[in-house]
């Protein structure tokens, strides 16, 4: 039997399991292929011993309900830049790509399928340029990744932000208060779109429009009739005001290279009160539950047809590519065009014009 090698990289996403029980199921169902795991991405592949599992159906059964990963994750130790600790104690990075590659080979795998967003993929396009076979499948709530219309685990995502904004309505009303939502989207701000939308927020605050704190007061002084009224903004953690920058701190974890962000809604709930906003403001940071749980059953479904397909570019040889939803198929992409940027929200797309005619504000 052939062997394929399974990564997952990044952060969690809901839909991994179901894309490794998709990828395992419709190999074993064809007796050439044989599906792998490595643990908790490259580092089961540079662990003495390799850290693999061979995913049996007993591994795998039941597990595309389940959230996070079977065979772990992580965003430290990128091979292109790897942490190595000096004598002095000191760190330097140094590329482990191509000895990546070489352990990969001499474990008898001759096909590498790598689920993860914009940074996963860009490893594996190191990879295929240092003679590895990959197929990439597209992960991030985020929905950033150029080349495809979706990744799975996004509309999980929208559906458990747009629930906490249902709830935060509640309060919202009751209270005259201006309620503040951050949600996650390092670059884009889909999930901010898209939960602003569902939810009814009156204002969206996103990466790609800074935002001009004097119309978000505007915005919500004329929700605001003699101390009565309410307004729900949902903010993305990218989001920054004109001329400013994100808010967010430089990762402590050695070998993580990202910015954390987080805390913009705070910012921004300081910034309103120093104008003179008239009413009561409480901030809720979702962070990571946006990520965690199950994954909702269009996640489920596309996830596992995700992995089906990435198992048929295996199967037919289409290396160096990405699956790729787009116009209700499936399809691929190079991998070298899908890392050529991110897909961000443009100016004419047809949500933008949508919130605006339902009249949220864009801060801008
Ligand atoms: O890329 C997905 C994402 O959820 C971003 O929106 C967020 O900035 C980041 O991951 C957080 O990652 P971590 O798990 O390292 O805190």
């Amino acid at each position: 039997m052939k062997k394929l090698l399974i990564a997952t990289g990044g952060g969690d996403c809901p839909g991994l399991n179901a894309v490794i029980r998709g990828i395992a199921k419709a190999a074993r169902s064809e007796g050439v292929w044989d599906a792998w795991g490595t643990m908790e991405a490259f580092n089961g592949v540079f662990s003495d011993p390799p850290e693999l599992v061979r995913l049996t159906p007993k591994r795998i059964a039941g597990i595309h309900v389940k959230g996070g990963t079977i065979i772990k994750t992580t965003n430290l130790n990128d091979p292109r830049a790897y942490p190595v600790q000096q004598a002095d104690g000191s760190w330097k990075t140094v590329d482990r790509t191509g000895e990546l590659v070489e352990r990969i080979k001499s474990l008898g795998f001759e096909a590498l399928v790598n689920i993860g967003g914009d940074g996963s993929q860009r490893i594996s396009q190191a990879l295929i340029e240092k003679g590895m076979n990959v197929v990439g499948v597209p992960k991030t709530i985020d929905n950033d990744l150029l080349g495809t219309d979706l990744t799975f685990g996004f509309s999980t995502a929208v559906q458990i932000a747009s629930e906490s904004l249902d709830k935060l309505v509640t309060t919202a009303e009751s209270h005259h208060r201006v309620m503040l939502m951050e949600v996650m989207g390092r670059d884009a701000g889909w999930i901010a779109l898209h939960t602003a939308i569902a939810g009814g927020a009156e204002i969206c605050l996103i990466p790609e429009i800074p935002f001009q704190i004097d119309k978000v007061l505007h915005t919500i002084n004329k929700r605001y009739h003699k101390g009565k009224g309410f307004a729900n903004i949902v903010i993305a953690e990218g989001a920054k005001p004109a001329g400013g920058a994100v808010v967010g701190k430089k990762a402590l974890e050695v070998g993580d290279q990202h910015i954390k962000l987080g805390g913009v809604a705070n910012y921004l709930q300081m910034l309103l009160e120093e104008k003179g906003c008239p009413a009561q403001i409480r901030t809720t940071v979702l962070g990571h539950i946006q990520r965690g749980g199950i994954p909702i059953a269009f996640d489920r479904i596309l996830a596992s047809a995700m992995g089906v397909k990435a198992y048929e570019l295996v199967r037919d040889g289409v290396f160096g590519t990405m699956v790729s939803y787009q116009g209700d198929q499936l399809s691929q992409v190079p991998i070298s065009e899908a890392v050529k940027g991110n897909k961000i929200l443009t100016p004419d797309h047809y949500l933008l014009r949508v919130a605006r005619s339902l009249g949220i504000s864009f801060g801008d």
